[in-house]
Protein backbone atom coordinates (compact mmCIF):
# COMPACT_ATOMS: atom_id res chain seq x y z
CA UNK A 1 0.00 0.00 0.00
CA UNK A 2 1.03 3.49 -0.07
CA UNK A 3 1.31 5.15 3.05
CA UNK A 4 1.96 8.94 4.52
CA UNK A 5 3.92 9.74 6.80
CA UNK A 6 3.43 13.79 8.25
CA UNK A 7 4.78 15.34 10.82
CA UNK A 8 2.81 19.32 11.82
CA UNK A 9 4.58 21.03 14.38
CA UNK A 10 3.41 24.26 15.96
CA UNK A 11 4.14 26.70 18.66
CA UNK A 12 0.65 27.20 20.09
CA UNK A 13 1.63 28.51 23.75
CA UNK A 14 3.84 27.62 26.62
CA UNK A 15 4.27 28.12 30.84
CA UNK A 16 6.56 31.02 31.95
CA UNK A 17 8.13 32.21 29.13
CA UNK A 18 8.86 30.46 25.39
CA UNK A 19 9.57 27.21 27.57
CA UNK A 20 7.46 23.89 26.95
CA UNK A 21 3.66 23.42 26.53
CA UNK A 22 1.41 22.72 29.28
CA UNK A 23 0.40 19.17 30.77
CA UNK A 24 -2.84 19.78 29.68
CA UNK A 25 -2.43 21.33 25.89
CA UNK A 26 -0.40 17.77 25.43
CA UNK A 27 -3.32 15.98 26.67
CA UNK A 28 -5.98 17.46 24.13
CA UNK A 29 -3.62 16.55 21.61
CA UNK A 30 -2.69 13.03 22.83
CA UNK A 31 -6.92 12.60 22.94
CA UNK A 32 -7.36 14.33 19.27
CA UNK A 33 -5.19 11.83 17.77
CA UNK A 34 -6.35 8.89 19.77
CA UNK A 35 -10.16 10.00 18.42
CA UNK A 36 -8.60 10.38 14.63
CA UNK A 37 -6.89 6.84 14.80
CA UNK A 38 -10.49 5.74 16.13
CA UNK A 39 -12.48 7.85 13.83
CA UNK A 40 -10.04 6.12 10.62
CA UNK A 41 -8.71 9.24 9.80
CA UNK A 42 -5.38 8.05 10.56
CA UNK A 43 -3.49 5.01 11.13
CA UNK A 44 -1.47 5.85 14.02
CA UNK A 45 -0.60 9.06 15.60
CA UNK A 46 2.41 10.06 18.09
CA UNK A 47 2.33 13.60 20.36
CA UNK A 48 5.34 14.99 21.65
CA UNK A 49 6.86 18.41 22.09
CA UNK A 50 10.18 20.01 21.79
CA UNK A 51 10.40 22.61 23.59
CA UNK A 52 7.36 25.21 23.56
CA UNK A 53 6.68 23.44 19.88
CA UNK A 54 3.82 20.48 19.53
CA UNK A 55 4.43 17.80 17.22
CA UNK A 56 1.85 15.70 15.74
CA UNK A 57 3.28 12.56 14.07
CA UNK A 58 0.65 10.70 12.40
CA UNK A 59 0.93 7.70 9.69
CA UNK A 60 -2.05 7.55 7.36
CA UNK A 61 -2.78 6.66 3.48
CA UNK A 62 -4.79 9.86 2.42
CA UNK A 63 -1.67 11.36 0.80
CA UNK A 64 0.54 14.60 1.37
CA UNK A 65 -0.86 17.55 1.59
CA UNK A 66 -4.31 16.24 2.28
CA UNK A 67 -6.98 18.95 3.49
CA UNK A 68 -8.55 16.46 5.71
CA UNK A 69 -5.27 15.94 7.47
CA UNK A 70 -4.16 18.80 7.89
CA UNK A 71 -7.40 20.31 8.83
CA UNK A 72 -7.30 17.78 11.50
CA UNK A 73 -4.06 18.86 12.57
CA UNK A 74 -5.22 22.84 12.08
CA UNK A 75 -8.18 21.92 14.88
CA UNK A 76 -5.70 20.04 17.37
CA UNK A 77 -3.91 23.43 17.23
CA UNK A 78 -6.15 25.40 17.82
CA UNK A 79 -7.41 23.19 20.60
CA UNK A 80 -4.49 23.55 22.56
CA UNK A 81 -4.28 27.03 21.96
CA UNK A 82 -7.50 27.46 23.69
CA UNK A 83 -6.03 25.56 26.60
CA UNK A 84 -3.43 27.79 26.41
CA UNK A 85 -5.68 31.35 26.15
CA UNK A 86 -7.68 29.74 29.45
CA UNK A 87 -4.47 29.52 31.50
CA UNK A 88 -3.23 32.87 30.31
CA UNK A 89 -0.19 30.71 28.53
CA UNK A 90 2.68 32.88 26.54
CA UNK A 91 2.33 33.04 23.28
CA UNK A 92 -1.27 31.37 22.82
CA UNK A 93 -1.69 30.38 18.93
CA UNK A 94 1.98 31.85 17.92
CA UNK A 95 2.78 29.91 14.69
CA UNK A 96 -1.22 30.16 13.45
CA UNK A 97 -0.93 32.77 10.98
CA UNK A 98 -3.64 33.12 8.94
CA UNK A 99 -7.36 32.98 10.14
CA UNK A 100 -8.53 29.69 8.73
CA UNK A 101 -6.34 27.60 6.00
CA UNK A 102 -8.74 26.43 3.65
CA UNK A 103 -6.71 23.26 2.27
CA UNK A 104 -3.29 22.12 3.58
CA UNK A 105 -1.72 23.71 6.24
CA UNK A 106 1.89 25.22 4.51
CA UNK A 107 1.97 28.63 4.37
CA UNK A 108 0.00 28.85 6.95
CA UNK A 109 2.33 28.39 10.37
CA UNK A 110 2.57 25.38 11.25
CA UNK A 111 5.98 23.22 10.19
CA UNK A 112 5.35 20.60 8.23
CA UNK A 113 7.00 17.37 6.67
CA UNK A 114 6.09 14.89 4.73
CA UNK A 115 6.34 11.28 3.21
CA UNK A 116 4.99 9.27 0.52
CA UNK A 117 6.14 5.88 -0.13
CA UNK A 118 4.95 2.08 -1.40
CA UNK A 119 5.01 -0.05 1.81
CA UNK A 120 4.82 -3.32 1.49
CA UNK A 121 7.63 -4.99 4.42
CA UNK A 122 8.11 -8.34 3.55
CA UNK A 123 11.63 -10.16 3.31
CA UNK A 124 11.04 -10.76 -0.60
CA UNK A 125 11.11 -6.91 -1.14
CA UNK A 126 14.40 -5.98 -2.41
CA UNK A 127 14.16 -2.10 -1.43
CA UNK A 128 12.40 -2.34 1.55
CA UNK A 129 11.68 -5.01 3.69
CA UNK A 130 11.52 -3.34 6.88
CA UNK A 131 10.50 0.52 7.08
CA UNK A 132 12.24 2.51 10.31
CA UNK A 133 12.99 5.95 10.04
CA UNK A 134 13.84 9.22 12.30
CA UNK A 135 11.53 12.17 13.16
CA UNK A 136 14.00 15.33 13.95
CA UNK A 137 12.05 18.26 15.51
CA UNK A 138 14.13 21.71 16.12
CA UNK A 139 13.01 24.48 18.85
CA UNK A 140 14.44 28.00 18.82
CA UNK A 141 16.43 27.62 15.14
CA UNK A 142 16.42 28.68 11.79
CA UNK A 143 14.64 26.73 9.10
CA UNK A 144 18.33 25.58 7.27
CA UNK A 145 19.22 23.84 11.03
CA UNK A 146 19.89 20.53 9.34
CA UNK A 147 21.55 21.68 5.93
CA UNK A 148 25.10 20.52 7.51
CA UNK A 149 24.24 17.68 9.06
CA UNK A 150 22.03 16.19 6.55
CA UNK A 151 24.46 16.96 4.00
CA UNK A 152 27.05 14.84 6.04
CA UNK A 153 24.91 12.56 6.64
CA UNK A 154 23.53 11.65 3.01
CA UNK A 155 26.87 13.01 1.22
CA UNK A 156 30.30 12.53 3.19
CA UNK A 157 31.62 9.07 3.49
CA UNK A 158 33.16 10.68 6.91
CA UNK A 159 30.20 10.61 8.18
CA UNK A 160 28.17 7.95 6.38
CA UNK A 161 30.55 5.32 5.30
CA UNK A 162 28.09 3.24 4.43
CA UNK A 163 27.96 5.30 0.84
CA UNK A 164 30.26 3.20 -0.38
CA UNK A 165 28.64 0.46 -0.14
CA UNK A 166 26.51 -0.75 -3.81
CA UNK A 167 23.02 0.20 -2.45
CA UNK A 168 24.30 3.57 -1.92
CA UNK A 169 27.04 4.48 -4.17
CA UNK A 170 24.85 6.34 -6.60
CA UNK A 171 24.16 8.67 -4.17
CA UNK A 172 21.19 11.28 -3.28
CA UNK A 173 19.70 13.62 -4.86
CA UNK A 174 19.00 16.94 -3.08
CA UNK A 175 16.16 19.38 -3.80
CA UNK A 176 17.17 22.47 -2.10
CA UNK A 177 14.69 25.39 -1.70
CA UNK A 178 15.18 29.25 -2.02
CA UNK A 179 13.13 30.35 0.88
CA UNK A 180 13.58 34.43 -0.08
CA UNK A 181 11.46 33.47 -2.80
CA UNK A 182 8.06 34.33 -1.80
CA UNK A 183 6.06 33.89 -5.11
CA UNK A 184 5.98 29.79 -4.64
CA UNK A 185 8.54 26.78 -4.03
CA UNK A 186 11.80 27.48 -5.99
CA UNK A 187 13.62 24.43 -6.26
CA UNK A 188 16.69 23.36 -7.05
CA UNK A 189 17.76 19.32 -7.90
CA UNK A 190 21.35 18.67 -7.56
CA UNK A 191 23.39 15.60 -6.97
CA UNK A 192 25.91 14.05 -4.88
CA UNK A 193 28.58 13.38 -5.34
CA UNK A 194 29.15 15.28 -8.55
CA UNK A 195 27.41 18.44 -7.47
CA UNK A 196 29.18 18.12 -4.33
CA UNK A 197 30.80 21.57 -4.39
CA UNK A 198 27.62 23.50 -5.79
CA UNK A 199 25.44 21.82 -2.85
CA UNK A 200 27.39 23.11 -0.38
CA UNK A 201 27.91 26.34 -1.68
CA UNK A 202 23.91 26.99 -1.46
CA UNK A 203 23.86 25.09 2.09
CA UNK A 204 26.21 27.18 3.78
CA UNK A 205 23.61 29.54 3.77
CA UNK A 206 21.29 28.01 6.24
CA UNK A 207 19.17 31.40 6.51
CA UNK A 208 18.34 31.25 3.12
CA UNK A 209 18.49 28.06 0.87
CA UNK A 210 17.53 24.92 2.98
CA UNK A 211 17.06 21.36 1.79
CA UNK A 212 13.41 20.80 0.73
CA UNK A 213 13.99 16.69 0.67
CA UNK A 214 16.42 13.91 -0.55
CA UNK A 215 15.95 11.31 -2.82
CA UNK A 216 17.92 8.09 -3.93
CA UNK A 217 19.22 7.91 -6.73
CA UNK A 218 19.08 4.22 -6.93
CA UNK A 219 15.58 3.65 -6.14
CA UNK A 220 14.19 6.82 -6.92
CA UNK A 221 12.79 6.60 -3.20
CA UNK A 222 12.18 9.44 -0.91
CA UNK A 223 14.95 9.39 1.60
CA UNK A 224 14.05 12.50 3.66
CA UNK A 225 11.35 15.58 3.54
CA UNK A 226 12.10 19.22 5.33
CA UNK A 227 10.09 21.60 6.51
CA UNK A 228 12.29 24.36 4.82
CA UNK A 229 10.21 27.93 5.27
CA UNK A 230 10.36 31.08 6.60
CA UNK A 231 8.10 32.18 9.10
CA UNK A 232 8.87 35.76 8.74
CA UNK A 233 8.78 35.07 5.02
CA UNK A 234 5.45 34.55 5.28
CA UNK A 235 3.78 36.81 8.21
CA UNK A 236 5.88 39.43 6.81
CA UNK A 237 6.85 40.31 10.35
CA UNK A 238 8.39 38.26 13.28
CA UNK A 239 6.57 35.31 14.64
CA UNK A 240 8.13 33.13 16.27
CA UNK A 241 11.54 31.45 15.31
CA UNK A 242 10.82 28.91 12.14
CA UNK A 243 12.18 25.83 14.31
CA UNK A 244 12.31 23.02 11.50
CA UNK A 245 10.87 19.30 11.45
CA UNK A 246 12.34 16.68 9.73
CA UNK A 247 11.10 13.13 8.83
CA UNK A 248 14.37 10.80 7.74
CA UNK A 249 13.97 7.26 5.96
CA UNK A 250 17.15 4.82 7.50
CA UNK A 251 18.85 1.52 7.17
CA UNK A 252 19.26 -0.47 4.06
CA UNK A 253 19.42 1.55 0.88
CA UNK A 254 19.31 4.41 3.29
CA UNK A 255 21.84 5.72 5.45
CA UNK A 256 22.00 4.26 9.51
CA UNK A 257 20.63 5.73 12.09
CA UNK A 258 24.15 6.47 13.31
CA UNK A 259 25.16 8.10 10.45
CA UNK A 260 22.69 10.35 10.29
CA UNK A 261 22.99 11.28 14.31
CA UNK A 262 27.12 11.69 14.00
CA UNK A 263 26.82 14.82 12.28
CA UNK A 264 25.04 16.51 15.36
CA UNK A 265 28.20 16.01 17.79
CA UNK A 266 29.88 19.05 15.76
CA UNK A 267 26.59 21.09 17.97
CA UNK A 268 27.31 23.70 15.05
CA UNK A 269 26.34 27.17 15.38
CA UNK A 270 22.82 28.09 14.08
CA UNK A 271 20.52 30.82 13.65
CA UNK A 272 17.82 31.53 15.92
CA UNK A 273 18.40 31.37 19.65
CA UNK A 274 16.88 34.32 21.79
CA UNK A 275 14.31 36.62 19.75
CA UNK A 276 15.68 34.23 16.81
CA UNK A 277 18.22 36.63 16.43
CA UNK A 278 21.72 35.00 17.40
CA UNK A 279 23.67 32.83 16.18
CA UNK A 280 24.09 29.48 19.25
CA UNK A 281 25.12 26.49 18.83
CA UNK A 282 22.50 23.48 18.13
CA UNK A 283 22.11 21.16 21.27
CA UNK A 284 20.82 17.95 20.65
CA UNK A 285 17.92 16.80 23.32
CA UNK A 286 15.43 14.21 24.70
CA UNK A 287 12.32 14.62 23.20
CA UNK A 288 10.47 16.70 25.33
CA UNK A 289 12.47 19.11 26.82
CA UNK A 290 12.02 21.87 27.84
CA UNK A 291 13.34 25.75 26.74
CA UNK A 292 15.40 26.50 30.27
CA UNK A 293 19.07 26.30 28.90
CA UNK A 294 21.40 29.78 29.76
CA UNK A 295 20.38 32.12 26.87
CA UNK A 296 18.02 29.48 25.09
CA UNK A 297 19.54 27.17 22.91
CA UNK A 298 18.88 26.02 20.13
CA UNK A 299 17.59 22.79 20.84
CA UNK A 300 16.83 19.31 18.21
CA UNK A 301 15.60 16.37 18.93
CA UNK A 302 15.46 12.69 17.33
CA UNK A 303 12.74 10.20 17.61
CA UNK A 304 13.14 6.58 16.24
CA UNK A 305 10.07 4.52 14.92
CA UNK A 306 9.46 1.31 13.04
CA UNK A 307 6.16 0.46 10.56
CA UNK A 308 4.05 -2.15 10.99
CA UNK A 309 2.77 -3.78 7.52
CA UNK A 310 -0.31 -2.15 8.66
CA UNK A 311 1.22 1.51 8.95
CA UNK A 312 1.25 0.89 13.08
CA UNK A 313 4.48 2.55 14.87
CA UNK A 314 5.27 -0.83 16.08
CA UNK A 315 6.13 -1.63 19.54
CA UNK A 316 7.17 1.55 20.97
CA UNK A 317 9.82 4.77 19.64
CA UNK A 318 13.48 5.42 20.14
CA UNK A 319 14.50 8.66 21.77
CA UNK A 320 18.35 8.92 20.04
CA UNK A 321 19.55 11.60 22.29
CA UNK A 322 18.46 10.39 25.36
CA UNK A 323 21.88 8.56 25.95
CA UNK A 324 24.89 9.46 28.05
CA UNK A 325 27.25 9.34 24.65
CA UNK A 326 24.85 12.87 23.90
CA UNK A 327 25.68 14.11 27.63
CA UNK A 328 29.42 14.93 26.33
CA UNK A 329 27.91 16.79 23.63
CA UNK A 330 26.00 18.66 25.57
CA UNK A 331 28.53 20.07 27.72
CA UNK A 332 30.38 20.98 24.19
CA UNK A 333 27.48 22.57 22.87
CA UNK A 334 27.02 24.81 26.27
CA UNK A 335 30.84 25.42 25.91
CA UNK A 336 30.52 27.08 22.47
CA UNK A 337 27.25 28.84 23.68
CA UNK A 338 29.13 30.36 26.60
CA UNK A 339 31.92 31.51 24.04
CA UNK A 340 29.28 32.64 21.33
CA UNK A 341 27.84 34.73 24.45
CA UNK A 342 31.35 36.43 25.52
CA UNK A 343 30.60 38.94 22.97
CA UNK A 344 27.14 39.86 23.23
CA UNK A 345 25.72 41.75 20.42
CA UNK A 346 29.02 42.05 18.65
CA UNK A 347 29.29 40.74 15.09
CA UNK A 348 29.38 36.94 14.36
CA UNK A 349 27.09 36.48 18.07
CA UNK A 350 23.97 38.19 16.35
CA UNK A 351 22.61 37.75 12.71
CA UNK A 352 22.96 40.36 10.58
CA UNK A 353 20.56 43.00 10.20
CA UNK A 354 18.19 41.04 7.76
CA UNK A 355 17.81 37.91 9.00
CA UNK A 356 17.14 39.99 12.29
CA UNK A 357 13.84 38.14 12.79
CA UNK A 358 12.58 40.64 15.46
CA UNK A 359 11.41 43.27 13.15
CA UNK A 360 11.47 46.10 16.46
CA UNK A 361 15.43 45.21 15.84
CA UNK A 362 15.35 46.71 12.35
CA UNK A 363 12.55 49.37 13.22
CA UNK A 364 15.37 50.53 15.56
CA UNK A 365 18.27 50.75 13.03
CA UNK A 366 15.61 52.61 10.52
CA UNK A 367 14.79 54.94 12.91
CA UNK A 368 18.42 55.97 13.71
CA UNK A 369 18.99 56.26 9.78
CA UNK A 370 17.04 58.97 9.76
CA UNK A 371 19.42 60.91 12.77
CA UNK A 372 22.23 60.32 10.20
CA UNK A 373 23.85 63.66 8.68
CA UNK A 374 26.15 64.57 6.28
CA UNK A 375 29.42 66.08 8.19
CA UNK A 376 29.65 69.11 5.86
CA UNK A 377 26.54 71.65 7.67
CA UNK A 378 24.97 68.96 9.05
CA UNK A 379 23.21 67.89 5.87
CA UNK A 380 20.56 65.39 6.13
CA UNK A 381 21.97 62.35 4.73
CA UNK A 382 20.48 60.80 1.78
CA UNK A 383 18.40 57.97 3.11
CA UNK A 384 20.31 54.90 2.84
CA UNK A 385 18.60 52.12 3.68
CA UNK A 386 19.40 49.89 6.37
CA UNK A 387 20.34 46.59 5.59
P1 LIG B 1 9.80 30.37 19.47
O1 LIG B 1 9.64 30.52 17.99
O2 LIG B 1 10.22 29.00 19.86
O3 LIG B 1 8.60 30.83 20.19
O4 LIG B 1 11.02 31.29 19.92
C1 LIG B 1 10.86 32.63 19.94
C2 LIG B 1 11.96 33.44 20.48
O5 LIG B 1 12.04 34.59 20.13
C3 LIG B 1 12.93 32.94 21.43
O6 LIG B 1 13.53 34.02 22.12
MG1 LIG C 1 7.37 30.17 21.37
MG1 LIG D 1 9.34 27.23 19.26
Amino acid sequence: MKITLSILKADVGSIGGHTKPSARMMEVAREAVKAAIKKGLIIDGFVSHTGDDIALLMSHTKGKDNTELHQFAWQTFLDATAIAQKYGLYGAGQDLLVDAPSGNLRGAGPAVAELEFEHNPVKTNKVRPAESFMMFAGDKCGPGAYNLPLFLGFADPMYCAGLMLPKLIKGFTFNIIDMDNTEGDSIISLNAPEDYYKISMLLRDNERFGIDSIVSRTDGEPAASVSAMRLHNIAGTYTGKDDPVALIRNQGIFPAPEELVSPYTKAHYVGGDARGSHVMPLMPVPLNTPVTGVYCLPLVSCTGFSLDAQGFFSDGHIDFFDNPAWDFVRNKAQEKALAMREQGWSGAAMLPYHELEYSGFRDTVEGLMKQFALRDGHKAAAPSKAR
